[in-house]
């Protein structure tokens, strides 16, 4: 593990970028050489184990664009356009994206309270915290039936996760190419509709994701941590509540046979996709001992499904769309093997998370720090000096809901 953390250090240091004063990491220097959101949030989480003070300023420079509405963009451009890897892609906007991704913020923030419990920082984060979740408790959730939309499935994180193939019209075996047509539409549609969110998801794509609002239940239980911290006992109540409305509205809505699934459309419609995020509602406590104890033993230990040589593949194994080097239709991500460690230990279960911890380490020992990789092989894909292999340091038992 030193040898890791040294070398996280190293990468962390490349990886940075200052403007102005602000200070932001970008994820792979080649790859991904922007801010994006839920990226920033994992390097706080990450940082707070080297200098807190770099954790609070990555938190810093996302809020510093946060729209009007609320809604903090997924990604920051910070500098003017140069030609790079990643596709140029037309927001709508010069400076950011019009989409946002999983609200990890609170979550973010409570790890950086609990290092130096410095409540000017938390006081001159608060507002901005409080105007996000707000504007997706309400924007998101136009019906009020206390599940969160999102609007491009981008915004969940795992951009062509084969969750989303029915919202998108594509088959479970497909190309990236067809894939990024289908989500370039969804940022063109969003422009054309003015960014409504309501409007646009409606028309366009209706999904509530299971991830994305396991992230928000869960934060919420962070952020009425960090209101009571603050004195506001009001805010904390209310934030307790909707993280309780947003529980049982998923078990409302997406379970089925003890496995939750995101749904589509006005109807909510299952979409019936074994993912890793089958295990997110641990992340958020949702469930009851013995229900996670059912879900570990069905699907997590099964070696047809998610038990590999390297897991948690981000597809089930038996699923028509598994690709084991398909981005996020199959290989490991280090970033959704960290929810499953804490959400394990949210249940207790000390062994499995310890094994999830060992596998993710032995995967950057063994390959570095890749963006994802091989469930099967372990052999490292995408992109090099990937910053979220980080997260393996903070696989230590703190920030789960029980604390
Ligand atoms: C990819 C990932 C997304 C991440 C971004 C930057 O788009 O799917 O989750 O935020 O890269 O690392």
């Amino acid at each position: 593990m030193a040898d890791i953390k040294e070398e996280c250090r190293r990468i962390f240091s490349n990886n940075r970028r200052k403007v102005r004063d602000l200070q932001y990491t970008v994820p792979s220097p080649s790859a991904y050489p922007y801010q994006w959101l839920w990226d920033s949030c994992f390097h706080a989480i990450i940082l707070v184990h080297f200098k807190t003070g770099d954790a609070k300023k990555e938190i810093l420079s996302l809020l510093s664009k946060q729209f009007q509405n609320g809604m903090i963009p997924h990604m920051i451009y910070w500098k003017k356009y140069k030609k790079t890897n990643f596709p140029r892609i037309k927001w709508g906007k010069e400076e950011t994206s019009t989409i946002t991704q999983p609200p990890m913020l609170a979550f973010a923030v409570w790890q950086i309270f609990q290092k130096e419990k410095d409540k000017l920082f938390l006081r001159s984060v608060y507002p901005h915290l409080y105007h996000f979740y707000r504007y997706l408790l309400t924007e998101r959730d136009p019906h009020e039936n206390h599940l969160i939309g999102i609007m491009n499935s981008d915004e969940s994180g795992e951009d062509n996760s084969p969750r989303f193939d029915l919202p998108l019209g594509l088959p479970p075996v497909q190309t990236l190419k067809e894939n990024i047509k289908r989500r370039l539409k969804l940022v063109a549609q969003n422009i054309e509709c003015k960014f409504d969110a309501p409007f646009c998801m409606r028309n366009f794509f209706w999904v509530k994701d299971i991830s994305f609002n396991s992230i928000m239940v869960a934060n919420l239980a962070f952020l009425a941590k960090l209101a009571g911290e603050l004195g506001n006992s009001e805010d904390a109540a209310y934030f307790i509540k909707v993280a309780e409305d947003i529980s049982s509205a998923m078990r409302q809505f997406m379970r089925e046979d003890g496995v939750f699934y995101s749904t589509y459309g006005e109807e909510y419609k299952k979409i019936k996709v074994k993912t890793w995020a089958i295990f997110a509602p641990l992340f958020a406590k949702i469930l009851k001992p013995q229900e996670a104890k059912q879900l570990v033993n069905r699907h997590l230990l099964n070696k047809k499904e998610f038990w590999t040589n390297f897991p948690i593949p981000t597809t089930s194994l038996d699923e028509p769309s598994f690709d084991p080097q398909g981005y996020w239709r199959g290989p490991t991500w280090i970033a959704t093997n960290w929810f499953v460690y804490k959400g394990l230990l949210n249940y207790g279960f000390r062994d499995i998370a310890e094994e999830i911890k060992k596998s993710s380490t032995g995967l950057i020992q063994k390959s570095g720090f890749r963006e994802y990789f091989n469930p099967q092989t372990g052999e490292g894909l995408g992109a090099e000096n990937f910053t979220w292999g980080g997260l393996v340091i903070d696989m230590d038992g703190f920030g789960t809901i029980n604390e």
